[in-house]
């Protein structure tokens, strides 16, 4: 199995996935938002990556059977239903409801996927979900990591870490990449204290100062939603 690690979503081509399972990482939030809502009872996630898409997705759909959500540097878009913090997508707020949803990094990451054989949303919340699924399908990988406007976002690969550790039984493969080695090497140097890690990294440091820390302590919860979200079509379901 030949993998690879992208640190930033933005510069992944049809290339790079084309054939391949891709992971998408989006630790804070998008990735730990579509996982609890999917969880929670939600019928698909749809990612979108503007807001023109969105309010056109939006338009064809019942009003009551979709719930628009996202943000823009963190915040709130104004006019949606919900933010992207996890914590607002509970069993009675999406439960049999379609999620549109419009973010700044993670959701554009998934579309640049699209291409690949399978793509898939992976988190700390379902780590081990994704290892097993990953093992199983025995075809290339790339983990690709949403990043934060191009720029790595050290949750993301230290996620992107965590899961090389448990797919190569803590041995690096002498035939791995540099990004999957500075993945691999970031997760191996941080893992004793990973939520420490996180709360000190450039977007945990930011979600606290938009008074979000909840988000980030939901984040960091280490296999505590083991469910598969998979992109059929356009839209994120639960492989069961
Ligand atoms: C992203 O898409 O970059 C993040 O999920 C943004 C956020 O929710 O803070």
């Amino acid at each position: 199995m030949n993998v690879e690690v992208f640190l930033s979503g933005y510069n992944v081509e049809d290339a790079d996935v084309r054939g391949r399972v891709a992971v998408v990482i989006d630790v804070l939030r998008t990735s730990s938002t579509i996982i609890h809502a999917l969880y929670n009872g939600a019928r698909s996630v749809v990612p979108v990556s503007d807001m023109a898409e969105a309010g056109k997705i939006a338009a064809n759909m019942d009003p009551l059977g979709y719930q628009l959500g996202g943000e823009r540097a963190g915040e709130p878009i104004e006019g949606y239903h919900l933010g992207n913090s996890p914590l607002e997508y509970t069993p009675d707020v999406v439960s049999g409801r379609t999620i549109i949803l419009n973010t700044t990094n993670g959701t554009s990451a998934i579309q640049r996927c699209a291409r690949a054989a399978h793509v898939v949303i992976g988190s700390f919340l379902n780590a081990r979900r994704i290892v097993e699924f990953v093992r199983q399908l025995d075809v290339d990988l790339s983990i690709v990591c949403a990043g934060w406007r191009n720029r790595v976002s050290l949750e993301d690969t230290l996620c992107a870490g965590l899961i090389l550790y448990d797919l190569w039984n803590g041995q690096e493969p002498e035939d791995r990449t540099d990004t999957a080695h500075m993945a691999f090497t970031q997760y191996r140097n941080d893992r004793e204290d990973l939520e420490g890690a996180v709360r000190r990294s450039g977007h945990g440091k930011r979600l606290a100062r938009l008074e979000r820390v909840a988000d980030v302590e939901f984040c960091i919860r280490l296999d505590a939603l083991p469910v598969l979200p998979y992109l059929d079509e356009n839209q994120l379901v639960l492989l069961q």
